[in-house]
């Protein structure tokens, strides 16, 4: 049997994120991303795993924020999906270490470890493979990216025959290697027992000596025994011992860190849609009425006028109005969104609740990847009739009445 477990985190872990996640009600790994919650592409991914016995999200968010996903995901997949919640952050690894009994219970044989925040093909079934042939503890999913982004990520060194994971070093400041971390692993059950060395040894005042740097950072506290994070204390000591084997993919891989992002991403998610499931697109065909262009997901209970237009990478939410002659490009809209009519959408997500005016214009340039390459309404936020929003954030509750660029809105 094989075990899945995706790290979803917890509140603060989410600060990048604002202002979408300003509202605890709706936590980081719950964003839609091409009209589904970031943390479903992950999971229905794991649908893929031959002999799948269970998925657990592992967080410090409360219960509450993922008993309803959870169960309707649980009966959507038909495998059990269950929230684990951890009472304080126990690091990447710790957290998988922290609920080991239970992940044992079903006595797999293999356990895959998925990081929510990663937007990719997810090639499982192929990694077990690899996996399997290799013979080590554990398989990191890893890609090659440009030299100049690497050190956003683990930066490691592999076979190029053996595929071992030779060398390792997160996010270091003069550049290891272009091959990087995708935050996508296969284990053996052994990988609990290296968690426990490292958790034994913490008690070793050698090694707070070794982390002394962090202490730095905080200096009122010392990292606790059972915080572990899975690429310092684990793949680092760990390469080179031929326990760690990578799996390059050659397909796409971002990370999500931000709103920006997450626009590129539901990009990536609804042209893979076309692939793996048609049916979920808007087809233009006017069975969902508007004029679409491209990539376009809209949810059955929103209203798009027949005269609007819509798309590429349009995702709109549940009983959102868009009006007549409204222009959708490359965004998301949230629930309850009202687009009034002829107003123009390009390059923004636009928050829970917002609405906005007649001819009024939402827009940025669309550098996903910059602080301000994306405008973002956070919720509630009224932009009235003939008002031009350009490359700005405007945090929940806002009414703007005048046109603004370039500007965060408190
Ligand atoms: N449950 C739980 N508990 N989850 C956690 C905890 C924790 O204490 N700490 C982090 N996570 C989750 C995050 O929500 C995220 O999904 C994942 O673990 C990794 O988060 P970080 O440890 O903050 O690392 P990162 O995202 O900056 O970088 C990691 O992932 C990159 C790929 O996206 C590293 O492993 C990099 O090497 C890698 O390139």
């Amino acid at each position: 049997k094989v075990v899945a477990v995706i790290l979803v985190g917890g509140p603060t872990k989410g600060t990048r994120f604002r202002p979408l996640s300003l509202n605890i009600q709706n936590p980081k790994p719950l964003f839609p991303i091409a009209g589904q919650p970031m943390v479903h592409h992950p999971i229905s991914a794991c649908k893929r795993i031959p002999n799948l016995a269970q998925v657990y999200l592992v967080g410090f968010y409360e219960e509450r924020e993922f008993a309803l996903y959870v169960s309707a995901i649980s009966n959507e997949l038909r495998v059990p999906v269950r929230y684990l919640r951890e009472d304080k952050p126990h690091g990447s690894a710790g957290g998988l270490y922290h609920f080991r009994n239970l992940i044992m219970e079903d006595n797999p044989s293999h356990i895959f470890l998925l990081n929510c925040d990663v937007c990719c093909s997810f090639p499982l079934p192929e990694m077990l493979e690899a996996h399997r042939k290799y013979g080590g503890i554990g398989t990191l999913l890893v890609i090659k990216v440009s030299p100049e982004s690497a050190n956003q990520f683990g930066e490691l060194v592999a076979d190029p025959v053996t595929n071992e994971l030779l060398h390792y070093t997160e996010k270091p400041e003069t550049f290891v290697s272009d091959r990087i971390n995708c935050g996508v692993y296969v284990f053996t059950p052994e990988i609990f027992t290296a968690i426990r060395d490292v958790s034994s040894q913490r008690n070793d005042t050698a090694t707070l000596r070794r982390v002394s740097s962090y202490e730095a950072l905080r200096p009122a506290t010392r990292i606790p025994a059972d915080f572990v994070r899975l690429d310092q204390d684990i793949l680092s000591p760990l390469a080179g011992k031929k326990q760690l084997y990578t799996y390059e993919t050659m397909d796409f891989w971002e990370q999500i860190k931000s709103p920006g992002m997450s626009l590129r991403c539901s990009e990536l998610y609804l042209s893979q849609f076309q692939l793996t499931s048609p049916q979920v697109l808007a087809s233009g065909d006017g069975t969902k009425s508007a004029i679409v262009i491209g990539d376009v997901y809209i949810h059955p209970s929103a209203k798009v006028h027949p005269t609007a237009k819509i798309g590429p990478n349009v995702s709109i939410s549940a009983n959102a109005r868009v009006g007549p002659g409204v222009r959708l490009i490359s965004c998301i809209i949230l629930d309850d969104v009202e687009i009034m009519e002829n107003a123009v959408v390009t390059n923004a997500i636009v928050g829970w609740k917002s609405s906005i005016g007649r001819w009024s214009r939402v827009q940025a340039e669309g550098v996903y990847n910059s602080k301000l390459g994306v405008t973002i309404l956070g919720e509630s936020v009224a932009v009235e009739d003939e008002v031009v929003v350009t490359s700005s954030i405007v945090l929940p509750n806002k009414t703007l009445n005048v046109s603004v660029q370039d500007e965060i809105i408190l």
